[in-house]
């Protein structure tokens, strides 16, 4: 896909590799509605970007506002290109000690809003002549089960399921479907989810970088899985 002029939706877009990825697209020609809760944080990134940047102020585990942003923002042939599901949460906990309260955001966020955006985005990009592409964001926990994650684990196989599924369903629609399960990125995740950093985090503006690269490629050429890792997470002390 050639970026230029493109239309772009990515959840999560007010900070971490959201905000990345917006930048990246609009460095590409592409214009990006980047949605988020945290209008604020959103208005800073417009700022920065000028107006490729639209700042969409929405929670994505309501429903009933998704379908009625997505609807009302798409008319009169507007229809978009690209879809970054991205915005998700980890609050890690051991299993007894996990609220219900906890595993209900992160079902909701992480599996739940990526849902609710698909089954409203899906539509138009089968009206768009253009080949389309969807990426969603797992995460290496999507691929492999650690203790005190098992709720963000959970999801974030969920999210991969949900991938390969609709990859089969959409790929005959000219829709594509990726899913990329990075390793651990600095960001602000980590501050919520209340667990440990290391100071060899990849940096989200290259995870962009790989998001560009799959959406530039040849329209009938897909990747549809890629894992992303730090190459060295571990200082020699911790290294098994
Ligand atoms: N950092 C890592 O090491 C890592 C590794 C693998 C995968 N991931 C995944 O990468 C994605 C992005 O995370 P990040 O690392 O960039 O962390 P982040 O900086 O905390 O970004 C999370 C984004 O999701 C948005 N969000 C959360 N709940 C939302 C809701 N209900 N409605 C709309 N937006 C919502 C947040 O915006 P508001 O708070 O403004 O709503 C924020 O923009 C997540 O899916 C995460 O699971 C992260």
């Amino acid at each position: 896909m050639n970026l230029t002029e493109k239309i772009a939706i990515v959840t999560g877009a007010s900070s971490g590799i959201g905000a990345e990825f917006s930048r990246a697209l609009v460095g590409k020609g592409a214009t990006v509605y980047g949605l988020a809760r945290r209008g604020s944080k959103l208005e800073a990134i417009r700022k920065e970007l000028g107006e490729q940047f639209k700042p969409v102020v929405i929670d994505i585990t309501d429903a009933g506002y998704v379908q009625n942003w997505v609807t009302s923002t798409f008319v009169k042939g507007l229809v978009p290109h690209i879809l970054v599901n991205n915005a998700g949460t980890g609050l890690f906990n051991k299993v007894e000690d996990m609220t219900l309260d906890e595993w209900h955001t992160m079902m909701n966020i992480n599996l739940s809003g990526v849902f609710y955006m698909t089954k409203y985005v899906v539509p138009l990009m089968k009206l768009n002549p253009d080949v389309c592409h969807i990426i969603n964001i797992s995460s290496v926990a999507g691929l492999i089960g650690n203790p005190s994650i098992s709720g963000y684990n959970a999801t974030k196989f969920g999210v991969r399921g949900f991938s390969e599924a609709l990859m089969k369903e959409l790929r005959y629609d000219g829709i594509k479907v990726s899913c990329m399960f990075p390793g651990s990125i600095a960001t602000e995740f980590f501050d919520k989810a209340g667990s440990e950093t290391h100071p060899n985090m990849m940096m989200g503006r290259d995870v962009a970088t790989v998001l560009i690269n799959l959406l530039e490629l040849p329209d009938n050429f897909l990747i549809d899985e890629v894992t992303m890792r730090p190459l060295n997470p571990k200082p020699p002390e911790k290294r098994q």
